[in-house]
């Protein structure tokens, strides 16, 4: 089992690795974002725009990289993920089911899937509680999550809950959706995380991220 756990890691890692274009940017799939950084990863952290190619990332995985030091994750959702977005039941438990709060960088991404392709999620993997890392938690009804989980991000710190869009629920202790960073395709696979084409990036500012 440990070694299962390991190879899963181990191929979530070169899956991650192999989907950042460029150096600097890969922060690897599921490791915590820390503040003691080192300097050189710091420097990284702290520069310029990343790009992705989300075809290489497997349906329904995900990874972390970084921009402005703070990690963000890439989920190459599912048909299935995708679709669960839709679910009446999840829609009656978010707090900002529409996105009508300015959490992300454009009203481009202010939609059901809050992306501009509904399979691919790039979010801020910050809790917009007290800055936690939340956890991607894709399993439907987990025993520690109960029967209504459909699949999403799960903050340990205080408990906050977040869907496959990075919506939260109502009644946590994060008050918002998670941020979309400024992001658009450069070719039919390749994505530029921390530029928009027109330059929209600089007046980015979500309330919390
Ligand atoms: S930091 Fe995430 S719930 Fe408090």
């Amino acid at each position: 089992m440990q070694t299962e756990n390991i190879d899963m890691r181990r191929r979530r890692f070169l899956t991650a690795a192999t989907a950042v274009i460029g150096a600097g940017g890969l922060a690897a799939a599921s490791i915590p974002f820390i503040g003691s950084m080192n300097p050189s990863a710091k420097v990284a952290a702290a520069s310029a725009p990343i790009e992705v190619d989300v075809d290489r990332i497997e349906p329904g995985a995900l990874i972390t990289v970084l921009w402005r030091g703070r990690p963000v994750w890439v989920l190459h959702r599912t048909p299935e993920q995708v679709a669960r977005l839709h679910d009446e039941k999840l829609q009656a438990r978010l707090r900002d089911p529409d996105s009508r709060e300015p959490q992300q960088f454009s009203d481009q991404v202010a939609n059901w899937h809050r992306s501009l392709r509904p399979e691919v999620l790039i979010v801020v993997a910050i809790c917009t509680h007290l800055g936690c890392v939340p956890t991607y938690r894709p399993d439907l009804q987990p025993a520690d999550l109960g029967p209504e989980w459909f699949g999403g991000f799960y903050c340990p710190c205080h408990g906050s809950r977040y869907d496959l869009a990075g919506r939260v629920y109502k009644f946590m202790p994060a008050p918002l959706n998670l941020p979309v960073p400024p992001y658009f395709f450069v070719s039919k696979t390749t994505v530029r995380i921390g530029e928009t084409t027109d330059g929209g990036e600089r007046n980015w500012s979500p309330k919390v991220w």
